[in-house]
């Protein structure tokens, strides 16, 4: 039985493919569905208004949809895109990412116009750039598209997020899932050369990894029960020269307060555990040992639809030891 569409976009076009109920079934428990998809849903904001997206992306996604037949694809598509269309489709995607074919898969998130948000260097060529928590490797794929050599890390399962014991108590058997299909498939289809390593953020050591010139830890502080240890093992993998970028919510009614450092616990609400102020933020930056932290952009974070789920701000962190070395 036919419950759910999955859309592929490509060259402006849109294909359903059907999804069964059992699948359909089975993406909703998954963790990766539970965790990062589901709370992203809870928080959306639909605008009152005319529900057309409001800024960002002008939608010339839709133009075409075509109804759920599978077979129509292998009219639409070159057999070769056919066949790469339906391992996408078998996949629950985080992120947006362009394809060969002019596909792209049908990520829950789309970054593509917040690129320019982060502050990466244009030119990344001679550079050793870290993503931290990949997922499907959007920003890690980003930086090896400005030349950059690349290491990508995450969680292996999703028994390695960090939960609340008593949950994890509760329910063991679904948590027990590896990451990274997504992450693998982009990779192939895109010939990258970008390495990931299931290494948490926790266990980040220039050891195991070496040392980076720049460091993306993207929407993951806020899953983080220890956000502040996190950012001090970002720091030991960071270069003297180099630096981090953190681009995080946060809470918009804790602005204003000065240097007061402002922290909304959501105690797990959403799978969120804290919500901070920018000035929070800056601040745990500081203790992990960034001095400077630059702030580059603050923009409404969207889901795949352009809908405003939250607010984000971007930061760039320098080690201290630089600020040291050129007084
Ligand atoms: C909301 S997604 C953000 C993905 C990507 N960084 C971005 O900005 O689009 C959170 C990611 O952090 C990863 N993650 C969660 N806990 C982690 C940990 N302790 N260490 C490393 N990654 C973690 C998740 O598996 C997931 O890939």
């Amino acid at each position: 039985m036919l419950v759910r569409e999955k859309r592929l976009r490509f060259a402006g076009f849109e294909v359903a493919i059907a999804t069964d109920s059992k699948r359909a079934q089975r993406i909703r428990k998954s963790p990766a569905y539970r965790y990062f998809l589901r709370p992203a849903l809870n928080l959306l904001q639909r605008p009152a208004s005319n529900g057309r997206h409001q800024g960002g992306r002008p939608d010339t996604r839709s133009r075409v949809t075509r109804g759920g037949d599978p077979a129509e694809l292998e009219g639409l598509l070159s057999p070769e895109a056919a066949a790469v269309a339906r391992r996408v489709a078998e996949i629950e995607w985080y992120h947006t990412i362009d394809l060969p074919y002019g596909l792209k898969t049908p990520g829950f998130v789309d970054n593509r116009d917040e690129v320019h948000l982060y502050g990466l260097p244009e030119d990344m060529s001679g550079m050793r750039a870290l993503d931290v928590g990949t997922f499907d490797g959007f920003w890690a794929l980003e930086m090896e598209r400005r030349g950059a050599s690349v290491v990508a890390t995450d969680i292996g399962r999703w028994s390695d997020v960090d939960i609340p014991l008593r949950w994890r108590e509760q329910d063991p058997a679904h948590l027990d899932v590896p990451t990274g299909a997504g992450f693998r498939l982009a990779r192939e289809l895109l010939q990258s050369k970008v390495e990931r390593f299931e290494t948490s953020v926790y266990d980040l050591s220039p050891e195991e990894l070496g040392t980076f010139d720049v460091v993306v830890v993207s929407d993951l502080l806020q899953h983080l029960r220890d956000p502040q240890r996190a950012l001090e093992m970002v720091y030991s993998v960071t270069r003297e020269d180099g630096c981090v970028i953190v681009a995080e919510v946060y809470n918009p009614d804790l602005e204003g307060f000065g240097e007061v450092a402002l922290s909304q616990f959501k105690a797990m609400v959403n799978h969120t555990w804290y919500v901070h102020s920018t000035a929070t933020l800056k601040l745990m930056l500081n203790v992990a040992g960034f001095n400077p932290v630059d702030e580059v952009s603050r923009f409404p974070l969207r889901g795949g639809d352009c809908h405003v789920m939250a607010q984000k701000v971007t930061l760039k962190g320098y080690p201290w030891q630089r600020k040291i070395r050129e007084n």
